[in-house]
């Protein structure tokens, strides 16, 4: 399981990629405005450096909602740097900008998946990876997880390529019941992800072998 990290903070994105287990980072524009990046050019310049820090691959939100501008915006994203993916609103016109980035061999994130028909829709069109919005489900009274279940088992059922990002993960649970059903990445919060190292036995264990080496030194 791909482990991304699902913010525009340089200094978190910093911490997660020192931690080694580092594979990606997705943004989107309500991360790069909660940082305070606002205006094409700093928003560009941003997305270089969060490339400069990780090894794997970063999201790039399109703002455009129209195939041509889609198309124009992502193939600039695409341009900034190898590790560039370009994120792409699950709408008409962004299937078929989907469809148009996989044919030119640039990797696509299909985002603001809700349905099992909608990940259906992004896996046709050659999406490399789409981005179901677990957290926002279970806000609305809706098991998040189940979607996640319904989309691996389709995915399974005829091979496709397509990557299960789970995004809008908030907390562990979701990232272990993710792995447990077998998404292929997920992205989440950095308190989520340091939230996997908590075990008050492990802090009990290791004071306790502390105190013991202690008393012979
Ligand atoms: O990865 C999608 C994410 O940024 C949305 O998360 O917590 O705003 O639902 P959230």
């Amino acid at each position: 399981m791909k482990f991304f990290i699902d913010t525009a903070n340089l200094d978190q994105i910093r911490e997660a990629q020192a931690l080694g287990i580092l594979d990606g980072v997705t943004t989107n524009p309500s991360l790069m405005a909660k940082e305070g990046i606002t205006g094409q050019e700093n928003i560009l310049k941003h997305y270089v450096d969060i490339c400069n820090i990780v090894e794997g691959d970063v999201s790039a939100e399109v703002i455009s909602t129209d195939f041509e501008g889609m198309i124009k915006e992502g193939e600039a994203l695409a341009a900034l740097h190898p590790q560039i993916v370009v994120k792409i609103p699950m709408i008409k016109d962004g299937v078929k900008a989907c469809k148009y980035f996989s044919e030119k061999g640039i990797k696509t994130n299909v985002t603001l998946i809700f349905s099992a028909g909608q990940a259906l829709l992004a896996a046709k069109a050659g999406a490399t990876y789409m981005s179901p919005f677990i957290g926002r489900l279970d806000d609305i009274s809706t098991d998040g997880l189940n979607l996640i279940s319904e989309i691996r088992l389709i995915y399974d059922n005829y091979g496709f390529d397509t990557q299960i990002l789970a995004a809008s993960v908030r907390h562990t649970m979701h990232i272990m019941d993710c792995a447990k059903i077998g998404a292929d990445v997920m992205t989440g919060p950095l308190s989520a992800i340091e939230g996997l190292l908590k075990h008050p036995l492990t802090d009990i264990g290791l004071a306790k072998f502390l105190a013991d080496y202690n008393k012979g030194n």
